[in-house]
């Protein structure tokens, strides 16, 4: 059965530009494969990355990792999903950005009741990603003080919300006062505008001095001293973004003076490598959902062919929460 379908493809690494929408065919799904019929892709920085060739993969290829849609056909060896199912994902191999495609079953869970495949495209990626971050990288118990960058990005508005419902109180980071507003509404104990206010001087102020246990930073070069600086002595780095760049040169010294700290530099893909952990994850994640402690906020969509336009919307910091692909 002929199945083509409309697709972003890269074949050269570059700007926004390097994107095609191009017509591709499904094949039938190999053994513990399932065929998606998608209903909205999630965009994430990671795109850009990948994009860029700041991450490498042997080009030609497609984008994405995330998106939500319908169960068409099941290969051999499935048994979580059937035909008709509403799925998502958030850890595929590359290529989200499409009509429809095939992925390896273990990485798709179903979607429960009560959230659209909108929110579901919106919320797996990023939504996991703070689990492992909050759940697993650093287990925060409750009753921390931490610090976040970028809080009103689309991970960020996810991690507010997180923390709160933890019981954790998030000092957040923005570029903006309308950004650092939009992280507040959504749970941030704290937001430092930091086109304003010194993030350091301003962490030390909030937390009488002490600093924090554990920086989140997913900005990479720019942030990175001012991060080490936020941590109380022995305490976390977690690195897990580029968004201004990466952090490259390091000098571990650097960790003794300010005051043996750690540092991670951690991917969702090690915290999910197996269904059951992939499962487990989302379960948090959609029981938190369920009970209305987090809300996803989709801050833009654009249609497939757009997908250029809106990751210049996401590099150049106009974006806030969410961004997904919508398709018909
Ligand atoms: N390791 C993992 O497992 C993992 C998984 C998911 C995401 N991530 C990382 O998490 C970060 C957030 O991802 P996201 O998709 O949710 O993006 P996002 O936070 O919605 O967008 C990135 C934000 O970073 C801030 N930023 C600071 N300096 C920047 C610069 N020079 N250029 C662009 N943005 C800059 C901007 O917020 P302000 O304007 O407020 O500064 C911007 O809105 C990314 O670094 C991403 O790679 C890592």
């Amino acid at each position: 059965m002929e199945n083509q379908v409309k697709a972003i493809r890269i074949e050269e690494n570059g700007g926004p530009e390097v994107l095609k929408l191009v017509s591709v065919q499904v094949p039938p799904p190999e053994k513990n494969e399932v065929t998606i019929r998608q209903k909205a892709v999630g965009l994430n920085f990671i795109d850009i990355y990948y994009r860029s060739g700041l991450y490498k993969h042997p080009l030609p290829h497609g984008l994405g990792f995330e998106a939500s849609g319908v169960v068409e056909a099941v290969g051999a060896g499935v048994r979580h999903l059937k035909v008709g199912d509403r799925v998502a994902y958030g850890q595929s191999p590359l290529g989200a950005y499409a009509e429809a495609r095939n992925v390896p079953a273990d990485r798709v869970v179903k979607i429960p009741g009560g959230v659209d495949f909108d929110q579901a495209a919106a919320l797996m990626l990023k939504g996991l990603t703070v689990q492992y971050l909050f759940r697993q990288t650093y287990r925060l118990q409750g009753g921390e003080t931490i610090l976040f960058h970028a809080a009103a990005g689309g991970v960020g508005l996810i991690a507010c919300q997180w923390a709160k419902a933890l019981g954790v109180k998030l000092i957040g980071t923005a570029s903006t006062a309308e950004k650092a507003a939009l992280a507040k509404a959504h749970g941030a104990w704290e937001v430092i505008d930091y086109s304003r206010e010194d993030v350091v001087e301003r962490v030390k102020e909030l937390t009488n001095g002490k600093k924090v246990p554990v920086v989140y930073d997913g900005v990479g070069k720019d942030t990175w001293l001012a991060s080490l600086d936020c941590l109380e002595p022995r305490g976390l780095m977690v690195s897990f973004g580029n968004a201004s760049g990466p952090v490259e040169g390091v000098n571990l010294g650097i960790l003794a003076a300010k005051g043996s700290l750690f540092v991670t530099r951690p991917t969702l893909g090690t915290h999910v490598p197996t269904l059951e952990k992939m499962q487990a994850a989302s379960d948090e994640l959609f029981g938190l959902v369920a009970k209305k402690k987090i809300g996803i906020t989709i801050g833009q969509r654009f249609a497939l062919e757009d997908a250029g336009a809106a990751q210049e919307a996401l590099q150049s910091r106009k974006t806030t929460g969410a961004t997904i692909l919508t398709l018909d």
